[in-house]
């Protein structure tokens, strides 16, 4: 009998979780050629614990990592001394990374050090500065570099990787697995009214009522580069906005990192049309943002989920490594800057000519068969060789 090839998925943060997830539950389904198992670094801990719930995903190691205020120091040094003794322990044939964390760039590092071969899943994203999204774009970059297999999201992707002189048989464009988890999570919202129910009861438990005859912006924010100035900008900005127009609710579920909490909470607390809640389980975060009427960000993920829901994205960067949607018209980058992005905001609420031709539903990111094709990928590759 062949033997199975042994396949070690390591992530460490909210998004990469959702992205992994179904992934996780595809490769599981091809019991006979591998053996799979999940290494957590926990570089997230309640927001991780979150998604690994909702999925039912079992974790074979945990690092445990995560600590208050941890600097990118904390976290490269604990996921590469953690990962040695996981990597001689399990000896897998092929480590699965994600997209551009501190876990991702790490892991792929640690897989490199023991002649590991690496598979990047969401490869080929750039905006080509270093310096935005920090430190992001230095993770995928060099990710990129360690990886012998690059799962690319999209066209536009898989050229980024051409032009960098991988070679194209080990580029394979597979849509982003977020389209996945989202089909899954959509799929499950829509199969049950008493479900829907459940979350709306839920959302309520976190200190929103959902209101049809409201209308209501969901803004979420964490990026690095924005901690400090930005983020007040973004905080006063979201003021104004609140007071200019009462007949709209802005609910912030609000990312756990102090940098982020602090100024939200000194700036937008106590304001009557603004909901400050706690970071939401996914099938919840995607029910309010069918239930928005637009989306204010500097999330990566959401840029790719929003254009499926045709919703609107105003996003709070100057620079964006998903140029699809921004092309198709849904998501427009607006920067930091209070004027600007009160101006951006109200011309989103008063002009519907301009809210009707960014609320078209598409799918640059992939129809939700982005595992099937990473595994139909694995299991004809020699990864031996
Ligand atoms: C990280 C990733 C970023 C990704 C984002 C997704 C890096 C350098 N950054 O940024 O690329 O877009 O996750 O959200 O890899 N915290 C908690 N509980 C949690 C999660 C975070 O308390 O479940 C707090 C802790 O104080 C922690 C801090 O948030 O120290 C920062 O977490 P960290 O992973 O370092 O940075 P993020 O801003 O979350
Ligand atoms: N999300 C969630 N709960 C929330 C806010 C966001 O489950 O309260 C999901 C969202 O649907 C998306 C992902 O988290 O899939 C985005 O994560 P984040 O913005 O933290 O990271 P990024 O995508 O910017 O790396």
């Amino acid at each position: 009998m062949v033997s199975r090839k042994k396949i070690l998925l390591v992530f460490g943060t909210r998004p990469e979780a959702i992205k992994m997830a179904p992934l996780i539950k595809v490769l599981l389904e091809e019991k006979e050629d591998f053996e799979v198992k999940v290494c957590i670094t926990a570089q997230h801990r309640e927001m991780l614990d979150q998604v690994l719930d909702f999925f039912e995903i079992n974790v074979d190691y945990d690092l445990n990592l995560m600590k208050k205020k941890q600097t990118l120091f904390d976290i490269t040094s604990n996921v590469l001394l953690g990962l040695e003794k996981i990597l001689e322990d399990f000896t897998p044939d092929i480590v699965m990374v994600h997209g551009d964390t501190t876990t991702s760039i790490v892991a792929s590092l640690a897989a490199f050090y023991k002649h590991i071969k690496i598979a990047h899943i969401e490869a080929g994203l750039r905006t080509n500065n270093l310096q935005s999204p920090w430190p992001e774009e230095a993770n995928r970059q060099i990710t990129g570099v360690l990886a012998n297999y690059h799962f690319a999201p999209t066209d536009v992707s898989k050229e980024n990787l051409v032009k960098e002189n991988k070679d194209s048989k080990n580029i394979v464009v597979t849509g982003n697995t977020v389209i996945d988890a989202l089909f899954l999570a959509l799929d499950k919202i829509k199969k049950s009214k008493t479900l829907e129910l459940q979350m709306e009861q839920q959302i309520l438990d976190f200190g929103y009522k959902i209101n049809k005859d409201r209308k209501m912006i969901l803004v979420t924010g964490h990026r690095r580069e924005n901690h400090g100035q930005g983020f007040i900008n973004i905080c006063e900005a979201l003021k104004e906005i609140a007071e200019k127009n009462s007949e709209f609710d802005i609910v912030y579920p609000v990312h756990l990192n102090p940098n982020v909490q602090k100024p939200v909470k000194e700036i937008l607390s106590g304001i009557d049309n603004v909901y400050l809640i706690e970071p939401l389980q996914y099938e919840q975060f995607i029910y309010l943002m069918d239930k928005s009427y637009f989306i204010i960000t500097d999330s990566g993920g959401i840029q790719e989920e929003a254009p499926s829901l045709g919703k609107p994205v105003l996003v709070m960067r100057d620079t964006t490594e998903r140029p699809e949607a921004l092309e198709a018209g849904t998501v427009k980058l607006i920067g930091t800057d209070k004027n600007r992005i009160i101006q951006e905001t109200q011309k989103l609420i008063d002009d519907t000519i301009t809210y009707k031709n960014m609320s078209k539903a598409h799918n640059p990111y992939g129809d939700g068969t982005a595992c099937n094709k990473i595994v139909n990928f694995l299991l004809k590759e020699n990864i031996d060789e």
